[in-house]
């Protein structure tokens, strides 16, 4: 047996292992093992998976039997879920579970990925590989997209957040930089408050690039809250990096 990146055409196999955990109900876990997944889901995130094989001898590729998997999803700054953990209970007991984990936690580095977290309700068995819980609320919002697929979601739910030797994530906001966004939103994008008669709003250039920002056109001044973003030539808005904003602000009602 061994462990290789997923295939496009072990998808099938892939979901068969982890649908039939979702099922159970075992005396330790009523509300079954894991979270079911889609085809199409599958399909859509195969380059995310690694899986545990048995090769078929002889034969060509898609062929060999996936008797495990397990997921690295990338889903906010510096922050990735370990996801989608199955052994087949022909292969559990033997450190397939430990390896598939080592292996996926591998790609941290190239995807410069520096916190894992997962959700689960085998708390045991990942604090064993090195995983300790954490408050779910310092986890970004982002994570909760979802759990509102799923149907223990707000009624049930009986998972643990944890993440990889406690690594706490990263603070980082949500860009709403609407004129409605908070001041604190605000300045930690390093952006001007918004002026009523529209100024700023008005003279957004069409021309809202880096190039431009960089080619000494802006006026340097400094938001009225301390805060250390920046018009560019005509009036548009910057980030205090010197970059615009990848987005316009909603325009004043
Ligand atoms: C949990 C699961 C992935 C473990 O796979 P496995 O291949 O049997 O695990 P390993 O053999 O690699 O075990 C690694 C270590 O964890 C321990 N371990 C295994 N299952 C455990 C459990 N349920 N609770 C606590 N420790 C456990 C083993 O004793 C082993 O310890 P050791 O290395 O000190 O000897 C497997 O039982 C499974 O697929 N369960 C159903 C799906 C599931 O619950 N997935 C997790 C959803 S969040």
């Amino acid at each position: 047996m061994k462990l290789r990146k997923a295939r496009n055409s072990d998808v099938p196999q892939i979901r068969n292992l982890i649908n039939s955990m979702a099922l159970r109900t075992d005396d330790d876990y009523k509300h079954g093992h894991m979270l079911p997944r889609s085809l199409t889901e599958l399909y859509e995130h195969i380059r995310d998976y690694t899986v545990l094989v048995e090769e078929a001898e002889g034969q060509g590729q898609g062929r060999d039997r996936v008797l495990g998997c397990c997921a690295l999803e990338s889903q906010w700054d510096g922050l990735a879920e370990l996801k989608a953990m199955a052994v087949d209970d022909a292969a559990q007991g033997h450190g397939w579970g430990r390896a598939l984990i080592g292996k996926v936690l591998s790609e941290c580095e190239e995807l410069s990925i520096d916190c894992v977290y997962l959700l689960t309700n085998k708390m045991e068995f990942f604090a064993h590989l090195g995983f300790e819980p954490i408050d779910m609320r310092h986890l970004p919002q982002r994570v909760w997209s979802e759990c509102t697929n799923c149907p223990k979601f707000m009624v049930a739910c009986d998972e643990v957040a944890m993440t990889y030797q406690g690594q706490r994530p990263r603070q980082t906001f949500i860009p709403a930089v609407g004129n409605q966004a908070s001041p604190a939103a605000r300045a930690a994008l390093g952006l001007l408050p918004v002026i009523n008669n529209g100024d700023q709003l008005n003279g957004l250039s069409a021309d809202n690039s880096p190039q431009h920002a960089a080619n000494g056109s802006n006026s340097n001044s400094s938001g009225s809250n301390g805060s250390t973003g920046q018009h560019n030539g005509s009036g548009g808005l910057m980030n205090s990096d010197g970059y615009s904003p990848p987005f316009r602000p909603h325009p004043e009602e």
